[in-house]
């Protein structure tokens, strides 16, 4: 370690990986993470920048695979920039985006230009996951340095968004292919599951009784204890087995699915999952009846969340990631009406991290286990070599947070364009209180510090 190239320490904080937690000091030089020592142990070098986190814990910045940020196509919803200040607030500094914009994310040519946009407009490292539905794209989109494909399962009936045309497919035959076309890739296949026939014959029962409300929604998702989840997530598992390529699931919600993902692991099936914040700290019945369409996403019923909580404690859960999906309230408020007209999905980028911390202070899961399901498993299972670990030579992606503080969310502190929280009201033990990006602030104190163009590609270390 050159002294003179250190640009920061982070001093006196507790710094925690999932190998362990201890007091420690944070060399920072270029961007990377120099040295980590035991406080006081290595001097601070003249002209750094020392950063007190004395009493604060020291954790990796979070790597958000599952991202929404509507830009092009989506823009009164959310963009790039607005998406990256939330979550640059809220201690992610590494963001995976979803391809149901307009263009859809298809082809080599629509993901060049995006990627023009990112590196224009995002204050965090970023990716895109595009659809693989145009074979002939797949090996060309790949060699553009995406970390993984998306497709949605999912055809929505009476509405255009959010599964536009091009995004959601119901047709295994086609699947199959998608799964072949990326296995040389060796890239991860990210789909969201779905078995739109079900839901098809289920949702008719509860139209023809008139009944389109948001717990009629909830109702026709979860039906029979999470049969739409359970026969996609089956056949997707096969389908990943049968190709020997690489599946992950976007948020686990049923105790079956997650008993099927621990048996398949074992079979060592290449397959890895996430959770979504809504599916751990909202999605209860009684959040059902009360913020109604605001609330969805979906509904987890109780036994679920238990098997969630479960999964992610053991291991078959890997990851935690928002599913952040910001629409305005405009297009929330026709749901208490028909929710089959209501764009679904719940903004969280912000909020999340914070949250998952209050469960860990609560006892509900190790900062450990923190440390690896928001950095350290993303980074490994999409293989972003240099990130997700605190550990020298990696990047510098660090989140500082005040377990003594306290989080209040509200409509107020909203830095995504839509202006709303689902977590309005709320309050949660610990607050960030900096978060960084390759050794540089994006969030300080309160503010959002960091400059659109600042993130760049995260990009995979190559498969072969
Ligand atoms: O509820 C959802 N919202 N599910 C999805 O698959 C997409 C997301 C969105 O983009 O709003
Ligand atoms: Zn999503």
């Amino acid at each position: 370690m050159s002294g003179s190239s250190i640009a920061s320490v982070i001093t006196n904080g507790t710094v925690i990986t999932g190998a362990g937690r201890e007091n420690a000091d944070v060399f920072i030089s270029d961007g990377k993470i120099a040295a980590i020592a035991s406080p006081g142990v290595i001097p601070v070098p003249e002209g750094a920048r020392e950063i007190d986190a004395s009493g604060c814990w020291v954790l990796p910045g979070m790597i958000d695979v599952h991202v929404h940020l509507r830009e092009p196509g989506y823009v009164h919803k959310e963009d790039i920039t607005t998406c990256t200040q939330a979550a640059a607030a809220g201690g992610v500094t590494t963001v995976f985006g979803m391809p149901n914009l307009n263009p859809v994310t298809k082809s080599r040519a629509i993901l060049d230009d995006l990627f023009e946009l990112y590196d224009t407009k995002s204050l965090v490292d970023w990716n895109h996951n595009p659809v693989p539905s145009e074979l002939d794209e797949v090996l060309a989109m790949a060699d553009a340095g995406i970390a993984a494909y998306k497709i949605y399962m999912v055809v929505d009936t009476g509405r255009d968004y959010p599964h536009p045309s091009g995004t959601g497919i119901h047709d295994n035959g086609h699947l199959l292919r998608m799964f072949e076309a990326i296995n040389p890739t060796g890239l991860p296949f990210m789909v969201h599951p779905h078995d739109q026939a079900i839901m098809d014959v289920i949702e008719q029962s509860h139209w023809d009784r008139g009944d389109r409300s948001p717990k009629a929604y909830a109702e026709t998702l979860a039906t029979h204890n999470g049969l739409i989840w359970d026969t996609a997530i089956a056949t997707l598992l096969r389908m990943s087995e049968a190709t020997d390529t690489k599946l992950h699931i976007v948020h686990m919600q049923t105790a079956g699915s997650i008993e099927m993902v621990r048996q398949a692991k074992k079979r060592g099936v290449k397959v890895s999952c996430e959770v979504n914040h809504w599916a751990l700290f909202l999605s209860t019945w009684n959040d059902v009846e009360e913020l109604g369409p605001y609330a969805l996403s979906y509904w987890v019923p109780d036994n679920h969340r238990e098997a969630i909580w479960e999964g992610l404690n053991d291991g078959t859960i890997d990851m935690v990631s928002s599913d952040h999906a910001p629409h305005t309230r405009e297009e929330k408020e026709v749901g208490w009406e028909d929710c089959w007209a209501c764009h679904t999905g719940t903004p969280g980028i912000q909020d999340q991290y914070a949250l998952l911390l209050d469960c860990a202070i609560d006892g509900k899961l190790s900062l450990e286990r923190v440390a690896q399901v928001v950095a350290e498993s993303p980074a490994t299972e999409f293989r972003l070599g240099n990130k997700g670990f605190l550990r020298p030579g990696f990047d510098a992606d660090i989140m500082i947070f005040d377990p003594l503080d306290t989080t209040k969310y509200s409509n107020e502190t909203v830095l995504s364009r839509c202006g709303w929280t689902p977590y309005d009201g709320r309050s949660s033990k610990g607050t960030i209180v900096r978060t960084m990006v390759r050794g540089a602030d994006v969030f300080d104190n309160g503010a959002v510090v960091g400059v659109p163009g600042w993130g760049q590609l995260a990009r995979p270390t190559p498969f072969r």
